[in-house]
C-alpha cells in the first residue's frame, strides 16, 4: 500500500513480513525494501525492490502515474534486495533513463542483462532537475558497498540514504513515530552491527558530509523513515561508528561436557566481583546476529572453547569467522577452554582474536578435562580484569 512520504513523494516498496534470513542476518522482525516515487514535472523512481516483489512494485507505481512517465530511475546501491526489480522496471517503464554512478553502473551490468537499458551516469555532487524539485547526488563508498551513494532533495529537506540509518522490520506504519521507538532504535543497532560496522570509517565521512544539508526526513531502504527522531539516530550512529564501548563485557562459549561452561560462569562471577556490566552467551542457545549486535558496544570479550580434534568447536569458530568479518576491532578479550590430551582449542581461538584485531590480554587458560579450583579462581580473576579495564575505559573517556 502507497504512503505519502511529503508532498509529491511516496513511499511504494514492499513490506517482507515473512523473511528470518536475511544471507544470514536473523530477521526476527522482518523487514522491508523501500522505493520512492517523485512526482513532479518529471518523474523518479528512487531505489527499486528485491526481484519476487517487482510486479508488486510496479502495481503500486501505476496507482499513482503511467509506467511511460516515468522518466528517471535513480540507483542508490547496486545489491541485490534493491536492484532486483530493476530488469522489470527497465522493461516496463520504457522511457526511464537509468541515474547511478559509475561504479553502480558497471555492478548493475555485471548482475543483469543492462544492454537495453538507457544510463545516464551522476557524480558525486551533480544535480539534475525535476522541476520544482531537484535531485542531488552524494557518492558514499562501502555505505554499504562500493558503489553507494546517497540522493538529497534539498526542496523537501530528504535524504535517502539506502542502507544507513536502515532497519530489518516489518511494519504497518512508516515513520518513525508510528512505532516503539526502543524497538526501532534495537532493530537498527543490531542493523549497524550486522551489515555495517566493518565499514564504521566509510559511514563517518558520510555523516560528516550530511552535516552540509538540511535534513527533515531520512528515507533508507529498509525498515522506517525518520521524520521524528532525526536526532537520535543521528547521534546513535556518531556513536556506533566510533565502536564506542560501554562497561560490558561478552563471556561468549560452547562447552562439550560442562568444564569450558565452569570457566565461563567463573569469568562471568569475576566481571560481577569488579562491577562492570555482564552478558553470557553460549553459542548454541544465541544466534550471531545478537551476539553481533551485543559486541558492538561491548569493552571486552572473553572467548571459550573445548578443543575437539586438536582445534575449536565449530559453532565457535562460526561466530569468530563472522565476526572476524565485522572487525569488532580494540576489544580486550582473551581466549578459554577446556581439553582431554592437546589445548589446540584456545590457541586456534586466539588466532581468531589476533586476526580480528582484537586486545588480547593474557595468555588463554586451559584445563585439562574438568577445571581445578585453581583454575576456576584463575578465571574468576581473569573476568574481575576484564571487568574493571572496561570501568577504566570509561573512566578515561570522561
Ligand atoms: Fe539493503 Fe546493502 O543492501
Amino acid at each position: 500500500m502507497n504512503v505519502e512520504v511529503c508532498d509529491g513523494i511516496d513511499w511504494v516498496g514492499h513490506v517482507d513480513w515473512s523473511i528470518r534470513d536475511f544471507h544470514g542476518y536473523q530477521t526476527d522482525r522482518g523487514s522491508s525494501y523501500n522505493a520512492y516515487l517523485v512526482r513532479d514535472e518529471k518523474v523518479a523512481l528512487i531505489d527499486a525492490v528485491k526481484a519476487p516483489y517487482a510486479g508488486e512494485l510496479l502495481d503500486n507505481i501505476k496507482l499513482l502515474v503511467d509506467l511511460d512517465k516515468v522518466d528517471y530511475v535513480v540507483c542508490n546501491h547496486a545489491e541485490p534486495d534493491h536492484s532486483g526489480g530493476l530488469p522489470a522496471v527497465m522493461r516496463e517503464c520504457v522511457n526511464a533513463i537509468l541515474l547511478c554512478n559509475e561504479k553502480c553502473k558497471k555492478a548493475l551490468s555485471q548482475h543483469f542483462d543492462t544492454s537495453m537499458w538507457k544510463f545516464q551516469v551522476v557524480s558525486d555532487g551533480e544535480t539534475l532537475s525535476l522541476g520544482n524539485k531537484t535531485l542531488s547526488f552524494m557518492d558514499t563508498p562501502l555505505v554499504h558497498w562500493p558503489e553507494s551513494m546517497f540522493t538529497f532533495i534539498p526542496e523537501d529537506k530528504i535524504l535517502f540514504s539506502m542502507d544507513a540509518f536502515g532497519q530489518h522490520y516489518a511494519t504497518a506504519g512508516r515513520f518513525d513515530d508510528q512505532e516503539p521507538l526502543e524497538v526501532i532504535m534495537a532493530e537498527a543497532k543490531t542493523y549497524f552491527a550486522n551489515i555495517v560496522m566493518l565499514y564504521s570509517k566509510p559511514i563517518q565521512r558520510a555523516l560528516d558530509r550530511t552535516k552540509d544539508h538540511d535534513i527533515e526526513i531520512i528515507a533508507p531502504s529498509h525498515g522506517i523513515i525518520w521524520r521524528s527522531h532525526i536526532a537520535t539516530i543521528l547521534k546513535a550512529y556518531q556513536e556506533w561508528v566510533q565502536l564506542k564501548p560501554q562497561p560490558k563485557v561478552l563471556v561468549i562459549y560452547d562447552t562439550m561436557w560442562k568444564s569450558t561452561e565452569l570457566m565461563a560462569e567463573a569469568i562471568v562471577d569475576g566481571v560481577i566481583d569488579s562491577g562492570a556490566d555482564v552478558r553470557m552467551f553460549n553459542v548454541r542457545a544465541n544466534n550471531m546476529t545478537v551476539m553481533a549486535t551485543d559486541i558492538l558496544d561491548a569493552s571486552a570479550v572473553a572467548f571459550g572453547s573445548p578443543t575437539l580434534n586438536m582445534t575449536l568447536m565449530p559453532q565457535m569458530a562460526a561466530i569468530l569467522t563472522y565476526l572476524t568479518g565485522l572487525k569488532p576491532a580494540g576489544k580486550d578479550s582473551f581466549a578459554f577452554g577446556s581439553y582431554g590430551w592437546s589445548s589446540g582449542g584456545t590457541k586456534a581461538v586466539e588466532e581468531y582474536l589476533v586476526k580480528m584485531k582484537m586486545n588480547v590480554v593474557r595468555e588463554p587458560i586451559n584445563a585439562q578435562f574438568v577445571p581445578t579450583p585453581d583454575v576456576i579462581a584463575e578465571c574468576r580473576a581473569a573476568g574481575a580484569d576484564l571487568g574493571r579495564r572496561a570501568l577504566d575505559k570509561m573512566v578515561d573517556s570522561e
